[in-house]
């Protein structure tokens, strides 16, 4: 069993609930307008927020600053290569600055890219480079009763039509996301990435696994499976089978800031030198990337921390355990719980608020309201004309809160479904060009068909 001690601590106040109120409202109903000092226990994203060990802490004092070459860039590819296989890294200030060097390398105008489920800015950057983005989760991946355990999966079959439909010569590339964030956090199997990868060497395409969630996904195998293989082994077993991996650290990088593309055996020459010209342009020299010398080598100690199993079991754990406190409380969990975040289907909790009205949304901001909790939503405001489920995601940062803070979470949410039925939808009534990413920017006011609490 493996707990963590504070070293450094930081104070964190719940402000008055009135003063909540106020805040909300400035915030236009957005809660990514609040200033993060007004939240108490902040679940928007487990992605660069989680505290840094000890160890990590004693490797940026040691960080080589050097503009080539730099020892902590070695460090960084040793890491990468004893913890996921990975054989040449190009590292870049996080994961989309990945994502950047990679889609542009390989996508072209009229291309089409399968994925499990792509995020956001996976999606972005595909459509950028002139690609379709096109989404192939796994049946019942929407359904948050659905049986799993592996609902992160690709179809295949959906890949296969896809490839069929479009031709060979217009698919690139098939992505897999592990875990998949855009299907509630859901674990893809080691077997369902060797089936892709079939696909992929079928169509001539590159597999790519967005490997930013690896050892989480590596504990949910290790959790489903029970077959006596470590979280380290699985990882390193389900990631051999990709030809490119985006990794964004600060998900199971464990650091604030940082990422790299990474290519496997046989790597590909081209790409590579493609890769890196491209970071010379957009990131940094090819052995820093956008990070600091220090940031590598923090996220060198990070990568070998994240497959140790006290480490994963912790942290899957406090997933978890949220999750199981929420149901026990009565609030509508999405099943089954993945590995970095609990997500709550809103339209079944707030039924009553129909989805233009946001049910995801509206919940966020009681969330806040009732006891200063940050949370996201990813249903119909994020997802505009999709017919997803309306999920509120609550992210854990790693190694960040205690018991106390999740007890918090839960107590927040018994207030909420105390007055669930009081709870008013919301309408948008600024939002930006990109529909896309309006769920950032957008401005938004409670419907007065049910009357306001303040
Ligand atoms: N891929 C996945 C699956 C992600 O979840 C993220 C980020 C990225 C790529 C991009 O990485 O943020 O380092 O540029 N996800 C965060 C989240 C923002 O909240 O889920 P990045």
């Amino acid at each position: 069993m493996r707990t963590y001690r504070s070293k450094v601590v930081e104070a964190v106040e719940l402000l008055p609930r009135d003063r909540r109120s106020e805040r909300l409202a400035a915030a236009g109903y957005n809660v990514f307008n609040l200033d993060a000092a007004d939240v108490f226990v902040d679940l928007l994203t487990d992605s660069g927020t989680g505290a840094m060990s000890d160890a990590q802490w004693a490797a940026l004092l040691r960080g080589d600053e050097a503009y080539a070459g730099s020892r902590s860039f070695a460090d960084l590819k040793q890491a990468a290569a004893e913890v996921m296989g990975i054989d040449e890294i190009v590292p870049a200030h996080q994961g989309r600055g990945a994502e950047n060097l990679l889609y542009g390398a390989l996508v072209e105008e009229g291309d089409v890219v399968p994925a499990n489920a792509h995020f956001d800015t996976t999606r972005a950057h595909v459509a950028a480079n002139g690609g379709e983005p096109v989404d192939c989760p796994a049946e019942g991946a929407t359904d948050p009763d659905a049986d799993g355990p592996y609902k992160g999966d690709i179809s295949t079959e959906r890949v296969r039509q896809l490839i069929d439909e479009a031709g060979a010569e217009r698919v690139p590339a098939i992505v897999v996301t592990i875990t998949n964030n855009s299907m509630a956090g859901q674990p893809v199997s080691v077997e369902n990435v060797a089936a892709a990868r079939e696909l992929a060497d079928d169509a001539d395409a590159l597999l790519v696994i967005d490997a930013c969630r690896f050892a989480e996904n590596a504990g949910l195998i290790r959790a489903i499976e029970d077959d006596g293989r470590s979280v380290a082994a699985i990882a390193r077993e389900q990631l051999q089978y990709a030809d490119a991996v985006v990794m964004s650290g600060k998900k199971d990088g464990l650091v604030n800031v940082g990422g790299f593309v990474g290519l496997n055996a046989p790597v590909d020459d081209d790409l590579l030198a493609t890769l890196r010209s491209r970071a010379i342009l957009y990131e940094g020299f090819p052995t820093y990337g956008g990070m600091a010398g220090r940031d590598l080598a923090a996220m060198a100690v990070g990568l070998r921390e994240a497959v140790e199993e006290g480490y994963v079991t912790e942290r899957i754990g406090q997933v978890h355990r949220l999750a199981d406190a929420l149901a026990d409380a009565g609030v509508p969990v999405y099943r089954p719980v993945g590995g970095h975040a609990v997500y709550v289907d809103a339209g079944t909790l707030l039924s009553h608020v129909p989805s233009e009205r946001f049910p995801g949304q509206a919940l966020v901001c009681e969330l806040y309201r009732e006891g200063g909790v940050r949370a996201v939503e990813l249903g119909s405001l994020a997802f505009p004309g999709t017919d997803r489920p309306e999920l509120v995601r609550l992210a854990l940062p790693r190694r960040m809160y205690h018991d106390e803070h999740l007890d918090h979470v839960v107590e927040t949410f018994e207030g909420v479904l105390d007055r669930r039925d009081e709870i008013p939808g919301l309408e948008i009534i600024e939002e930006p060009a990109i529909p896309e990413i309006r769920h950032f920017t957008a401005e938004l006011r409670p419907v007065d068909e049910v009357e306001v609490e303040t």
